[in-house]
């Protein structure tokens, strides 16, 4: 007797019936930028069709998204003013803490994550503090990033997402929660994040490319598979209620190890360099837009993702609307 599977792939109806990896909309979150200054809605020149808002601007998007079923964002900011300490990354009075505080006001069913990192603020570019031979600091950045995560909850983020790779951190910005009575509030640990070339629109997007040398001393070497669950492992220790990888698309196979051999839910960060090279792969006519954002979507799914961030949420959601995936 000859073996069929293409039984169960005829008709529409039954290859829903047997799908084997479900989504809906609210796995999705957005990463939004959000920039110092008024009446700003700037198109991001490596990013087509992605913006940098104003505070008083950003609203518009976040009602398209409310619109769409998407239901949480994450902040990054775009400060006016730079320093070798990245001091506006955690002034109460920086872009994100204001920007936190008017989308907490007008928007109070958005669910608010904020990235958690210096590179944006910093003068040089890095992701923490220099040593004077210009090697980043790992212990003395610690308590600048549970400051900035600590000025977040305080202005309004439901959760917090340090994307700096610094040793300890995790730990460090718990405990810093803890101690100003933030016990509730969730940890997503960008735990294994690779040192990628796919950053490079978002660079050009928050002004955050290093002024010198690279990321390899923190961002992890591509060429590891082990290191990653090493990194995840720490940082579930270390009391992360989130693991996210990062990139996405180059990196299933970490994404399907971190997911088996832990307990949290997993996040995998489709980043810009994945949306740019299919929005301008789209824009030439080689592919069409739609079918190829529902099948990588979906990708990252099947290989263990719960949450998936991307600057694509919106058409994502339009497809799980249309039964394009489901
Ligand atoms: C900040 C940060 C980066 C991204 C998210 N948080 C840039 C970097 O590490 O250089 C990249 C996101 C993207 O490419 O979409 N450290």
């Amino acid at each position: 007797m000859l073996i069929r599977p293409r039984r169960l792939r005829k008709g529409d109806t039954l290859r829903r019936m047997v799908r084997e990896t479900r989504v809906d909309k609210s796995s999705l979150i957005y990463p939004m930028f959000v920039k110092e200054g008024q009446g700003i809605v700037e198109e991001i020149d490596t990013m087509p069709g992605q913006f940098r808002y104003s505070v008083d601007t950003m609203g518009r998007k976040l009602e398209d998204l409310q619109k769409a079923g998407v239901n949480a964002v994450m902040f990054f900011g775009l400060p006016d003013h730079k320093d070798s300490c990245g001091s506006q990354a955690y002034d109460e009075n920086g872009i994100v803490q204001k920007a936190l505080r008017e989308a907490r006001k007008q928007y109070p069913d958005m669910y608010l994550i904020t990235d958690v990192c210096m590179c944006e603020y910093t003068d040089h570019g890095h992701c923490g503090l220099l040593t004077p031979d210009h090697y980043v600091d790992n212990d003395r950045t610690l308590d600048l990033l549970a400051r900035t995560a600590v000025s977040h909850v305080a202005a309004g983020a439901d959760m917090v997402a340090p994307s700096d790779m610094m040793d300890g951190r995790v730990l460090a910005i718990r405990e810093a929660l803890d101690a100003n009575g933030y016990q509730e509030t969730p940890i997503m640990s960008y735990a294994v994040k690779y040192a990628s070339a796919f950053y490079g629109p978002f660079r050009d997007a928050a002004g955050s490319a290093p002024a010198f040398g690279d990321r390899k001393s923190y961002q992890m070497d591509f060429h590891n598979r082990r290191e990653a669950l090493k990194e995840a492992m720490l940082d579930v220790d270390e009391g992360a209620d989130i693991i996210m990888v990062k990139p996405a698309l180059s990196y299933l196979d970490i994404v399907r190890e971190v997911k088996d051999m832990t307990d949290v839910p997993i996040a995998a960060y489709s980043v810009s360099g994945e949306y740019s090279m299919i929005k301008a792969a789209a824009k030439l006519g080689y592919v069409d837009e739609e079918r190829i954002i529902s099948e990588t979507a979906i990708s990252m799914y099947r290989a263990g993702a719960d949450i998936l961030l991307t600057y694509y949420a919106e058409e994502i959601a339009s497809c799980m609307d249309r039964g394009i995936i489901g």
